[in-house]
């Protein structure tokens, strides 16, 4: 079965974790595609050679969810060539057989828009940074100023800037928890799975 679940959203939104428990559901393969971006900004030096030349073990640095690695991550995912250079490697994932979760900023726009479930996950920019403060700790007031400007960077970029697509169904978590939004995640794939017969 050919079978794509998009997740898409701003930072901190939990995308990774209802990514991540959709695929244990459903026995999905799941890829954080924000860890790819993440490896490239971490590699440094020219951003496109190091897209290009991204191989697994890049995926496997410690310091990858790092606020640095964000913003890092954010700011060579605006380079065109930097996307280029790692759609097939995403494409080829989403469509493979058996199933897949994908979680970023454009599946469902740009990476996979014929993804039979397409999931928009959002919070507030407060709620965001508050849960990112409790992974990595620091100063509260910092992590908001990078949940917010990381945020106008991805919205605002001229290719693949994060936005719902129109078919996708928008869940806030704003005053979810954590249970409450991996159920309706659930609840919207089983109805298409239903749908397909
Ligand atoms: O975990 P969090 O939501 O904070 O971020 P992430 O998903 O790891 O993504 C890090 C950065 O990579 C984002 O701020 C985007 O700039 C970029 N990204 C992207 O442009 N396209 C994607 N499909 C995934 C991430």
């Amino acid at each position: 079965m050919i079978f794509t679940v998009a997740i898409d959203g701003p930072a901190a939104a939990g995308k990774g974790t209802i990514g991540r428990a959709l695929a244990a559901r459903f026995g999905f393969r799941h890829l954080d595609t924000g860890l790819l971006y993440r490896a490239v900004g971490a590699k440094g030096g020219d951003p496109v050679a190091a897209a290009e030349g991204l191989v697994p073990s890049d995926l496997e640095r410690d310091d990858l969810r790092s606020l640095a690695a964000g913003q890092a991550a954010s700011k060579v995912a605006v380079i065109p060539e930097v996307r280029a250079a790692l759609v097939d490697f995403q494409r080829r994932f989403a469509r493979a057989e058996g199933g897949a979760v994908l979680d970023g900023r454009d599946i469902g726009t740009v990476i996979c828009p014929e993804a039979e479930v397409k999931l928009y996950v959002t919070a507030s920019a407060e709620v965001r940074a508050h849960r990112r403060w409790l992974e990595v700790g620091g100063d509260q007031s910092l992590v908001l100023a990078e949940v917010r400007e990381r945020d106008a960077r991805d919205m605002g970029r001229a290719d693949a800037p994060l936005r719902a697509a129109a078919d996708a169904v928008v869940l806030d978590t704003s005053e979810m928890t954590v249970e409450a939004a991996v159920a309706r995640a659930i609840a919207v794939v089983e109805q298409t799975l239903e749908g397909r017969g």
